[in-house]
């Protein structure tokens, strides 16, 4: 079988990093390797995001670039996957004339019937089909990254809960959880590849294996908080609604889960949150959010927001503002509103301006900037122990170091803030760290956006 090159461009959530590497699994078996050279591949895939609408142009603009390789290569192989796949269908083979496949967010284990349909007769194929349940779930042996010491396990597919705004239960179709078993086992297999931290996803990992009746998902947590070898776990998103106090009672319990949460919260104001159908109110998030800072004291918590919501008052995003200092978040993801296909909100009355979203945008992000300082600033003469995600290179603010990259580290802490720290000084007489390490660092340089610290002995 004749060696070919597979280049995969990856847009939108970790769902869809996760896919690509499933992708790239799928298709290993056909003689396909992966490549970052775009120019030496034999197939392009571009997997998709449509969240928002600037999402959903980059994908179209990528594909537009290819017009140039593909004129001088034929037999490429181009196509689209992922959640613009599966929104547009048949109108991406209208749209983009030199696509040749277009497969949507459940059709990936169908790829590799596909291609070879493809190879053998150049016809043009468009698979958006989507199934209730996950109907193909082995494990795949999707490659790693040279050096990878984390990576992304899939627990859920789908979501049900229909926030006004959102498109993804129309593009990832109805909510659907993996059997613990596979999971489980899929896990072990990525520890035995040399994987020390897992990442669960789902849109609502929350209410992991309800509708099947399988297990809660802390239960599951339990469980993979058993695997032999594992270093960490984390997980994401849990919607608040959902958040149960096994859940929160399981972040004093199990050693490996670490210490952060993505909490996404969207709006600090009832009503709004009301119009965007998230089903808890500003009062029951705070109170959520105490009880786990009762079991986990000190707990980092992010959260994701939408400015200029369909009707938003100044008011209401005032609100907003208030709940941010409340909290004091640790980091957080801010979207400007923008209204997508199927979704009930793109029919509200009341649009805010995009100037009044871009102003809100940065009221909001100032704020949070402010707060990341301060908590950064906190952090000084703490020890975190951290995962090494390996070496650091091109770093904007250059403290700490000593200015050889060599020996310049990333390493991860329980709480997801990334510190960068240095082996080389007479405190640490061990000089080399392996990638996949944990270790011991004082920090000692804090700024807005990063923390610097050095090895001391754990
Ligand atoms: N399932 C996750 C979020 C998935 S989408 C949850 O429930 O929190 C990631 C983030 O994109 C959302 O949290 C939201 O902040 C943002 N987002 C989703 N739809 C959007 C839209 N139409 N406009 C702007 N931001 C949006
Ligand atoms: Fe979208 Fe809401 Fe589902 Fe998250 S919970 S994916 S925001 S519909
Ligand atoms: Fe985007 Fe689809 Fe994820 S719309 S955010 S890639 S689920």
């Amino acid at each position: 079988m004749r060696e070919k090159r597979l280049y995969i461009n990856t847009i939108g959530c970790q769902m869809n990093v996760y896919d690509a590497g499933q992708i790239a699994g799928v298709l290993a078996p056909l003689g396909y390797t992966p490549t970052d050279d775009i120019e030496a591949a034999d197939m392009v895939v571009v997997n998709t995001c449509t969240i928002r609408e600037k999402a959903e142009q980059k994908a179209f603009s990528f594909l537009g670039r290819l017009t140039k390789i593909k004129a001088a290569k034929p037999a490429l192989i181009v196509a689209m996957g992922g959640c613009v796949a599966q929104q547009e269908g048949e109108a991406v083979l209208k749209r983009m004339p030199y696509v040749d496949l277009v497969f949507g967010t459940h059709a990936i284990f169908r790829l590799p019937e596909m291609v070879r349909r493809i190879e053998a007769s150049r016809c043009r194929i468009v698979d958006v089909r989507m199934t209730e349940a996950i109907e193909i779930d082995r494990p795949v042996d999707g490659p790693l990254d040279e050096g990878q010491v984390s990576a992304f396990v899939t627990i859920m597919r789908g979501c049900d809960n229909y926030c006004t705004y959102c498109v993804v239960p129309h593009v990832r179709g109805r909510e659907a959880s993996r059997h613990p078993d596979r999971i489980l086992e899929e896990i072990r297999m990525r520890v035995d590849q040399g994987i020390r931290e897992v990442t669960l996803l789902g849109q609502n990992v929350n209410s992991y294996g309800n509708k099947e009746g399988l297990c809660s998902f802390a239960e599951l947590l339990e469980w993979v908080n058993g695997v032999e070898g594992l270093g960490r776990i984390r997980f994401t998103t849990s919607h608040p609604k959902d958040l149960s106090d096994e859940l929160i009672q399981a972040f004093g319990r199990l050693d490996k889960l670490c210490h952060h949460i993505h909490l996404p919260v969207q709006s600090g104001d009832d009503d709004i949150l009301k119009r965007m159908n998230r089903r808890y109110s500003r009062s029951v998030y705070l109170d959520k959010l105490a009880r786990l800072r009762q079991v986990c004291p000190d707990i980092a918590v992010t959260s994701d927001f939408i400015v200029g919501f369909p009707g938003e008052t100044e008011r209401q995003f005032q609100r907003t503002l208030e709940l941010i200092e409340t909290v004091r978040y640790d980091g957080l993801f801010a979207f400007m509103y923008s209204d997508r296909p199927n979704a009930p909100a793109a029919k509200f009355s009341g649009k805010v301006p995009e100037s009044v979203k871009k102003e809100r945008l940065q009221a909001l992000l100032d704020l949070q900037q402010s707060i990341t300082r301060e908590k950064h600033e906190a952090m000084v003469g703490q020890v975190r122990k951290v995962l090494v995600e390996g070496p650091s290179r091109g770093l904007g603010e250059s403290a700490g170091g000593n200015g050889n990259p060599d020996i310049r580290w990333n390493g991860r802490a329980s709480s997801n803030h990334i510190i960068h720290f240095s082996t080389a000084d007479a405190h640490c007489p061990k000089k080399e760290i392996l990638t996949g390490e944990f270790a011991d660092i004082m920090i000692e340089g804090a700024y807005a956006h990063s923390l610097w610290g050095r090895r001391v002995q754990g």
